[in-house]
């Protein structure tokens, strides 16, 4: 049986990659290099494949007709357009849970580095000014802290069990409350901004949640607390954020997501009270491979005609 033919729409790891071309035709964001190329083999693609970041729109849907498959690499599929996949019955897979850890792990890396300054601690130390200057101003303490979570799925409690960990109180925001849960629950990101010294937002990006952290919830923050942002970009105004750190609206902000990625603002290089990363917070090799694994696995279900392991909840 000849093999299926799918088009990456993302430039995919090399672990993956070789799985996918033992079992797929795989044709490497040919719609972006090579368009003619790409209108010819169109009607043979069966299935997308790409990562967390990927746009996968109606357009580019409509151009492959026998389209039957998207397989995300990532929990987050806020670049697929779900209803014109749903319209034509194309299943739409992504990766939940096998990322938890990874992303918990950095959301609490990116807490500590912003109120204990690590990168400023490192660059004071290579620029020579521990000699030169003495010691650096004092940071603030973590440890203790209230901590508040936009989004308590599976991420946000794996984030609040470490934090547990350090002895930080939990409260969040979600669309519904947690019973089950031990932790505090606020009606909207502005009550609970109010109410904590550091802000962490763990919500799918997209349009329901687009500038959810908005002037007003800065505001409510409050200049001694910290914005951590590990979600989409989307979900944080960058303009309204960018105006709040520099006036001491907040007290600092870590940031592993834009809203133009990979295209971070100037102005945030050179803010003192910043720490960025660029959307690292799954990029180990162990949990890249298991995202890629289950992609994998979703994909060869499909075209084994078995159950898929992980569908988008809208896919039913
Ligand atoms: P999840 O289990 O679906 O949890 C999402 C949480 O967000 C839920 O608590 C949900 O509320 C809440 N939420 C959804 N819409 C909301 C809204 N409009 N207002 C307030 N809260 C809302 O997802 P997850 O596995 O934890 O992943 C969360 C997101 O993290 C992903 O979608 C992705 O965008 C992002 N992510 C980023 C990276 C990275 O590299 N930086 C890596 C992985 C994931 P309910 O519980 O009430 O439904
Ligand atoms: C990755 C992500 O950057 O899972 C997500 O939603 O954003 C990240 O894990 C991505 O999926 C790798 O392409």
């Amino acid at each position: 049986m000849s093999r299926p033919v799918i088009l990456s729409v993302a430039k995919l790891p090399p672990f993956f990659g070789k799985q996918l071309t033992e079992a797929f035709v795989v044709h490497d964001r040919l719609h972006e290099t090579d368009p003619v190329a790409f209108a010819a083999i169109a009607p043979e693609i069966r299935a997308i494949v790409g990562g967390g970041e990927s746009r996968v729109p109606r357009a580019l849907m409509d151009q492959l007709p026998a389209l039957d498959m998207v397989s995300i690499m990532g929990v987050g599929y806020d670049g697929v357009d779900v209803p014109a996949a749903l319209e034509r019955h194309i299943a739409v897979t992504h990766t939940p849970g096998v990322l938890n850890d990874e992303v918990a792990d950095l959301a609490i890396a990116l807490m500590l580095s912003v109120a204990r300054r690590i990168p400023q601690a490192d660059q004071y130390v290579r620029a020579g000014r521990w000699a030169k200057d003495g010691a650096m101003p004092l940071a603030r303490k973590v440890s203790g802290a209230r901590l508040g979570l936009v989004g308590l799925g599976r991420i946000g409690q794996a984030i609040a069990s470490r934090a547990i960990a350090f002895g930080m109180s939990i409260a969040y925001t979600a669309r519904s409350a947690k019973s089950d849960l031990p932790y505090s629950f606020y009606p909207s990101a502005q009550a609970l901004a109010a109410q904590v010294d550091f802000l962490i937002v763990i919500t799918p990006g997209g349009a329901a949640t687009r500038h959810l952290i908005n002037a007003e919830v800065l505001k409510a923050l409050g200049p001694n607390s910290y914005l951590i942002n590990v979600a989409r970009g989307s979900v944080v105004d960058e303009l309204a954020l960018m105006d709040a750190l520099q006036k001491g609206t907040i007290a600092g902000a870590a940031l592993d997501v834009f809203e133009n990625e990979p295209h971070v603002p100037e102005a945030l290089w050179s803010m003192d009270n910043v720490v960025l990363t660029p959307h690292i917070a799954s990029a180990t090799l162990q949990t890249r491979q298991a995202m890629a694994d289950l992609a994998a696995a979703n994909l060869k279900a499909h075209f084994a005609g078995q159950p898929l392991l992980s569908p988008i909840p809208e896919w039913g």
